[in-house]
């Protein structure tokens, strides 16, 4: 099996090794809102002239106020897959403690940066010790979550010794409370922001740092003069700034999430972990499972990892959902 197919998001791929697998395929692998935000009509001087000032502000201003961030704490980048990659290019820790199981880039890129990496189920208490802690809050694969006074206590725990905080809340839209956005702007703390996930709007490339003034500077300057294009800026000020979708998104994720809860349980499965954009299930073999659903055209992720864990994503009708349940049944 190749890489792709363990990874999530490569549909293209599982069609070419599963062509007998019924039509349409169900695309569970991703963790991103199957209700996505509907964007409207976007003004056509956004695609015809390079990004104003302007527009980069008003969608700043917008996630600014959404996040709770200081406004001068905010820079905004394609996503933030992107700022995983340049960060190690602009703090030098030697050693980075990182939460694991997580979203498998950070490791990645502190690694080829050529710091010693140290995965731990508990990177907080390291704090004393690491140069850097890296976790994502909520976690992406198994949900966990940091209550954020013990996070904000390790960053002045980091901080005291020049350490580093760094908090990929990717998945925070779900559950503000669970934000240091508040924080943004201190020293040490670094805070990496995902418009794609809760919005529904991958494709978009929209995404955060929050940051103390030095390193939104370094990371500006990388990113160069027109690092977000005119329409994502225009579509991330406006679903910003929609409370009224984000609360009602919040409630429909959560209900959602909830049913397919009934659906994995009514199957025998053991959900161990997850978030309202995705469950982990426990089962004997996940890589039988995984085929299994494969064949029925319906991918879900694998792990690396794990041989008996699975991630599902929130189906998005009920077609889709019964797909599921019929799938999963022997
Ligand atoms: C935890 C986490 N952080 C960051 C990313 C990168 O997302 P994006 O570049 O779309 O903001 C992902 C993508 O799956 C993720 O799961």
């Amino acid at each position: 099996m190749t890489l792709d197919l363990l990874h999530g998001g490569a549909l293209d791929r599982m069609r070419e090794a599963f062509p007998d697998a019924p039509t349409p395929w169900i695309d569970l692998s991703t963790g991103i809102n199957p209700w996505p935000y509907p964007v409207g009509a976007i003004p056509e001087a956004a695609y015809h002239h390079l990004p104003t000032q302007a527009a980069y502000e008003r969608c700043r201003t917008a996630m600014s106020q959404a996040f709770g961030a200081p406004l001068e704490s905010l820079l905004l980048s394609p996503g933030s897959e992107l700022l995983i990659r340049l960060l190690p290019g602009v703090i030098s820790p030697e050693r980075v403690a990182i939460l694991s199981p997580t979203y498998g880039d950070h490791a990645r890129a502190w690694k080829s940066a050529g710091c010693e990496i140290v995965e731990t189920d508990a990177p907080l208490d390291m704090a004393g010790t690491a140069d850097a802690v890296v976790l994502c809050n909520p976690n992406n694969p198994d949900g966990r979550r940091f209550d954020p006074d013990r996070l904000m206590t390790a960053a002045e725990k980091l901080a005291a010794r020049g350490g580093w905080l760094i908090v990929d809340e990717a998945y925070a839209d779900l559950y503000p409370e669970l934000s240091v956005a508040a924080h943004g702007g201190r020293s040490n703390l670094i805070i990496l922001r995902s418009f794609g996930k809760f919005f529904g709007l991958a494709g978009v490339r929209l995404g955060a740092l929050i940051a103390p003034p030095p390193i939104l500077t370094s990371l500006s300057e990388q990113l160069g003069v027109w690092p977000v294009s005119g329409p994502a800026l225009a579509i991330g000020a406006r679903a910003y700034r929609d409370r009224s979708w984000q609360e009602k998104t919040r409630d429909r994720l959560k209900e959602a999430r909830a049913h397919l809860d009934d659906t994995l349980r009514a199957a025998g499965l053991r959900v161990v972990g997850g978030c309202d954009l995705f469950r982990i299930v426990q089962t004997q073999d996940a890589a039988s499972l995984w085929r299994r659903l494969a064949q029925k055209g319906i991918y879900v992720r694998r792990f690396e990892w794990s041989d008996h864990m699975l991630r599902i994503g929130l189906p998005a009708d009920p077609e889709s959902e019964q797909r599921l349940a019929d799938a999963l049944t022997p």
